[in-house]
């Protein structure tokens, strides 16, 4: 793209919209935050008003939006039901598309998804943020030099204690709208439990960090704290790799760990573990771990740094469709595990199940 800044259309102002805008504002003037889509008038006024000065366009819905030709891009922060939609229109207009997870609720979407973004040649982000958390990049530096040698197995956690359905409030301050706990609540639009939802992040981690193919799934998953949802609040996911090497995502809504560790690797020579804010690994034979630290990170502002590294600079898409097609085959494969009590076989194309 011919340009210096990207001027970005957001769509659905609410608890992502205002943190992606931030992350908008944050990389000005390569970013601007140009306009915003949302059915609550008031969120998206709010998000111009705070994020771009007053002068981003104000659209009732993604339609108008995507007819502006001065918008060269879109930031997809809407409830996941409407993910597929958003994706479909926004390629055929033409815009880049940076989209919140999950990327679709099935894979015949996300099989669609992929054959438009071919046809019309969108460049496609998904937001997986935590793939910019630094130590996870260094981590896959020191897999990727073979520092631990042959990998057996990823630990890959992503939990938390979710209070936000037992208060029903907004996560941040934004303008009145939907509760984003209320859509949560219906099946129908958010398509599944907490393994679609924040699951999404330990599992395209772990397979940041195995980089192999999945190839089969077994899943254990319950409900223990929320019960506002008719769905888990809990996975436990084993995955079975191509090497043979074996993957566990840990995720709940219902509660942390206290070791704090987003993701433990364990090979032939040592292992490592990492969180927001420390790496630490240890070698056979090593008396005590090596440890980098650093300070946390915004890893929405980053990952739109990338988004625009990569339509200004054509740096290639850390986080791309086919990525997020297997996170979800993987996410698919262990509900089906969940309710057929077996290991489910995760086929090479990564829209078949
Ligand atoms: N990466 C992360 O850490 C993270 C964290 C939270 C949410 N998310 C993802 O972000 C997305 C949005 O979640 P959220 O928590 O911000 O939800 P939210 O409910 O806070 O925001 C969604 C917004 O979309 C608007 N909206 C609904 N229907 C619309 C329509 N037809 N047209 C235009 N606007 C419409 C709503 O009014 C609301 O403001 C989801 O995909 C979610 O999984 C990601």
């Amino acid at each position: 793209m011919a340009m210096d800044t990207v001027r970005v259309g957001i769509i659905g102002a609410g608890w992502m919209g205002v943190v992606h805008a931030q992350g908008w504002q944050s990389n000005a003037p390569r970013g601007e935050v140009a306009a915003v889509a949302d059915v609550s008038e008031d969120r998206a006024r709010h998000i111009a008003d705070r994020f771009a000065s007053g002068r981003a366009k104000i659209y009732p819905d993604l339609d108008v939006l995507l007819a502006d030709p001065s918008i060269d891009a879109v930031d997809i922060c809407l409830p996941h039901h409407l993910h597929t939609e958003a994706i479909l229109k926004a390629a055929a207009a033409k815009k880049a598309i940076l989209c919140e997870k999950p990327l679709c609720l099935s894979l015949e979407d996300a099989a669609r998804i992929r054959s438009a973004l071919a046809e019309t040649g969108v460049i496609f982000q998904a937001a997986h943020n935590q793939l910019f958390q630094p130590s996870l990049i260094e981590a896959r530096r020191l897999l990727e030099e073979g520092v631990l040698g042959r990998i057996f197995v990823i630990r890959s956690i992503e939990a938390g204690q979710n209070r936000g359905f037992k208060t029903g409030r907004a996560p941040v301050e934004m303008g009145q709208g939907e509760s984003s706990w209320s859509w949560r609540s219906d099946p129908r639009k958010s398509g599944g439990g907490e393994v679609l939802d924040t699951g999404w992040h330990g599992t395209y981690r772990l397979l940041a960090l195995a980089n192999d193919r999945p190839v089969e799934v077994t899943a254990m998953a319950g409900r223990y704290f929320v019960e506002q949802i008719d769905a888990e609040d809990t996975g436990f996911l084993l995955v079975r790799f191509a090497s043979g090497m074996i993957g566990e995502i840990a995720t709940s809504w219902a509660f942390s760990f206290a070791s704090g560790w987003q993701f433990e690797v364990a090979g032939e020579h040592g292992s490592l573990a990492g969180n927001a804010r420390r790496l630490v690994h240890q070698l056979a034979g090593w008396s005590q771990p090596a440890e980098r630290t650093n300070e946390p990170v915004v890893t929405y502002t980053r990952e739109i740094t990338h988004f625009i590294d990569v339509l200004l600079r054509g740096e290639p898409v850390a986080a791309s469709v086919d990525q997020a097609i297997r996170v979800l085959q993987l996410i698919k494969g262990a509900y089906r595990s969940v309710e057929e009590h077996r290991a489910v076989s995760l086929p090479e194309d990564p829209t078949r199940l």
